[in-house]
């Protein structure tokens, strides 16, 4: 195979593989599948001395490599912020990568992101998205539907008091390891130049969603469906967060994942 062309960035089909925010919730599930598999993986972050949006260490980290995996995500999700984290790093990598001879990047965007362009949030993953498709680096951009344990930071940022308040949208939420291992097979395909979804197995509404998890966690609170609430800054309606038909589906069940995480880690307490 040509290693320029091919996903084999050696005889033996092992490659150097940097995964940018390598050390977050999925960086250091997907470090895990890869390195397991006998490839060399570099799990880069500010903790490592790379830094996506000031540009620092990441030349240096990108000699050599075949793959780029970018599964980094902004600190904060205030408006502003998130747009400069998703600008200046696409600025920072794209063309480090370019230079570097990268033969694929990968990134992990989410599922709808050109439909709720009214939050700030996703007007940040979309600028990410744009830089990679105006970039001359061949390139899949895999977006996901929401990690289970999401639920937990929709239920904080819809929480007035006792009362959380979310709008009863569909979505099809899917485990962390789940997205971990489908984007292991993106990094041994064939770049895309284009984008693939991924999701859960079954869809949920967003108020059970949220209901289910806070049960299981053992918090006692109401949660309201108002079909009015946003998400996240943007309106959603049953087709927002859910995939197309050519989406791929992984296996864990939302139920299956509550018992054996959420609601084992309340009852060990
Ligand atoms: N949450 C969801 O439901 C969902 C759904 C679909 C897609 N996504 C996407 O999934 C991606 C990963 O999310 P996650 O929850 O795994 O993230 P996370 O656990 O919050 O991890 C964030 C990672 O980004 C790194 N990082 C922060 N600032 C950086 C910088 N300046 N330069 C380089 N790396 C930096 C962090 O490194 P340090 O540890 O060194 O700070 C950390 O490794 C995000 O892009 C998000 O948009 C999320």
């Amino acid at each position: 195979m040509n290693a320029k062309n091919g996903m084999s960035g050696s005889p033996t089909g092992k490659m150097k593989i940097v995964i940018i925010g390598g050390s977050g919730r999925i960086g250091s599930r997907l470090a895990k599948v890869l390195g397991d598999k006998g490839h060399e993986v570099i799990a880069a972050s500010p903790s490592s001395g790379v830094n996506t949006v000031t540009g620092e260490g990441v030349a240096e980290a990108l000699v050599d490599a075949d793959v780029v995996v970018d599964v980094a995500n902004s600190p904060s999700f205030e408006d502003a912020a998130v747009l400069e984290f998703f600008t200046k790093s696409g600025k920072h990598l794209m063309p480090a990568e370019k230079t570097a001879g990268v033969r694929h990047h990968i990134a992990l965007s989410v599922v709808g992101t050109d439909r709720m362009l009214a939050s700030g949030y996703f007007r940040g993953k979309m600028a990410q998205e744009e830089l990679i498709a105006a970039s001359e680096v061949p390139y899949t951009i895999v977006r996901a539907t929401q990690f289970f344990d999401f639920a937990a930071a929709i239920s904080k940022t819809a929480a007035q008091g006792k009362t959380i308040t979310v709008p009863p949208a569909l979505m099809q939420p899917m485990s962390s390891d789940d997205v971990a291992s489908m984007l292991a097979d993106v990094v041994h395909s064939e770049p895309h130049n284009g984008m693939v979804e991924i999701a859960g197995p079954e869809p949920i509404r967003q108020d059970e969603f949220v209901r289910e998890y806070l049960a299981a966690s053992g918090d006692e609170v109401t949660v309201v469906a108002d079909p009015k609430a946003m998400y996240f800054g943007s309106a959603v309606n049953d087709r927002s967060l859910i995939p197309g038909a050519h989406a791929r589906h992984g296996k864990v069940r939302y139920k299956d994942w509550l018992k054996e995480t959420v609601a084992m880690a309340h009852a060990a307490k």
